[in-house]
């Protein structure tokens, strides 16, 4: 098992790439299917997820390939199949769950295993089925298995009683040839959501208002096929520009959307941090020579504070002068890296959904354990700054959603390193 050994102490500088959003890519790859002909998707992050999410689409019948130097993606889904996906496959990542809108919308038919819970919370399905079957489709659920089935999907008004991500993208998915307009409200604003419905009106599809809350799609009678280039991966960019102040640098954070960012640049600002943003360039120029100052935060859905970036703000803040106030809204269990900080040396101290973080002049390096994905990028950011070296285990979660996280941070000038152990 491998395992990331950061060195804290080293001042970073220069430029660090953003790669595309994972959750971009994992939604694109899936709608796909959705097409009569190829699709390619130009410079997809090389992920564990990704490779998920290809491999399930391959158990249906769809031929992928998957060209890592010049990082493109090609889905052709002539031969797709409505049978079970790859129940193994299926389990290792819930956003497995997004094939079942585009299956329902193309094959009429999609048997999944049940997501159980994960780290970070219980994560139901409940609003992903409210909206199918007010499309029209049949849902029945049983021994660990969700099956749905739908002769001709109808088009709807579907209200969301929270702004999911992925059940705004699902019902999406699921809507595109429903007969008439549909229309989703209270629907999710993340960017990721205005990239997937670019892409798919690039098909051919007629979806109007992603990236606000009112979502209309009409539906059409086909897709074709199409090119598609996704947007930065925020949260990526976010947690380098974290990097660069944790470690009092000043570095270069080459390919982000400002407005997609805006939230974190807000709260890092408060918090002493200067900024620059270059929009013609599209990078941002960190500088946290300053003292770190404390910060009170509320992760709430875009555009509000992404609860993506709250692990690794909190290693931020565990540094900072005062105390700051962490409040999780959108998950139900998303402090597991807390204990793992607190093992540094942080003085962190958790109430229900809040976090109550008392700065401290230094942490120090220990082996600790990446609990989930983001949880993992907090611990690699922590050891950054702490005395000694910190020792990352169960890396595989930070191999889910960062591209080369060790490389990239290696040519800022972070001494960090990853090794096997047996
Ligand atoms: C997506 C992101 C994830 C991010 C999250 C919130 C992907 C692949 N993953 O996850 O990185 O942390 O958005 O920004 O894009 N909920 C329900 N019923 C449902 C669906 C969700 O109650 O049917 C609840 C969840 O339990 C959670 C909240 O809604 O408490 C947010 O979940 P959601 O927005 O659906 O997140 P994901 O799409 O799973």
């Amino acid at each position: 098992m491998d395992k990331i050994r950061v060195k804290g102490g080293n001042e970073l500088s220069g430029e660090i790439k953003i790669s595309a959003a994972k959750n971009s890519v994992l939604p694109i790859i899936a709608a796909s299917i959705l097409g009569n002909d190829k699709v390619k998707i130009n410079n997809a992050p090389m992920l564990e997820d990704v490779y998920v999410i290809c491999n399930v689409l391959e158990e249906l019948g769809c031929n992928i390939s998957l060209d890592k130097s010049s990082k493109s993606i090609t889905v052709d889904s002539c031969n797709i199949k409505p049978i079970n996906a790859n129940n193994e496959l299926v389990k290792k990542m819930r956003a497995s769950f997004l094939i079942m809108g585009p299956m329902l919308s193309r094959l009429g038919y999609c048997k999944l295993s049940l997501p159980g819970g994960c780290n970070i919370g219980s994560r139901p399905i409940d609003l992903h089925l409210k909206g199918f079957k007010a499309l029209g489709a049949d849902i029945e659920i049983g021994h660990g298995y969700v099956e749905a089935r739908a002769k001709k999907l109808i088009a709807n008004r579907i209200y969301l009683d929270f702004p999911s991500v992925g059940a705004t993208e699902n019902i999406i998915m699921a809507s595109v040839f429903a007969k008439g307009t549909t229309i989703i409200e209270n629907a999710a604003e993340e960017p990721e959501i205005k990239d997937l419905a670019d892409f798919l009106n690039s098909m051919g599809a007629m979806i109007d208002g992603a990236g606000r809350g009112k979502i209309i799609i009409e539906g059409v009678d086909s897709l074709k096929g199409t090119e598609h280039t996704p947007i930065y991966d925020r949260i990526e960019a976010g947690t380098f520009m974290i990097a660069g102040a944790i470690t009092h640098s000043k570095i270069k954070v080459m390919g982000i959307n400002e407005e997609h960012l805006r939230p974190v640049i807000e709260k890092l600002k408060e918090s002493g941090v200067k900024i620059e943003v270059s929009e013609e360039e599209q990078s941002i120029v960190v500088d946290g020579r300053n003292i770190i100052k404390s910060v009170d935060i509320k992760t709430m859905p875009y555009p509000g504070f992404p609860t993506d970036m709250q692990a690794q703000m909190m290693s931020l803040l565990a540094l900072a002068n005062g105390v700051s106030v962490i409040t999780e809204t959108v998950f139900e269990n998303r402090f597991m890296h807390v204990s793992e900080l607190a093992r540094m040396g942080a003085n962190v101290k958790i109430d229900g959904r809040t976090a109550l973080i008392e700065g401290v002049p230094k942490i120090t390096g220990c082996e600790v354990k990446a609990t989930d994905l983001r949880a993992g990028a907090a611990l690699i950011i922590a050891g950054l700054s702490a005395e000694g070296e910190t020792d990352v285990t169960d890396i595989y979660h930070i191999d889910r959603g960062y591209v080369d996280i060790e490389k990239k941070l290696r040519s800022i000038g972070a001494d960090i390193e990853r090794y096997s152990v047996d």
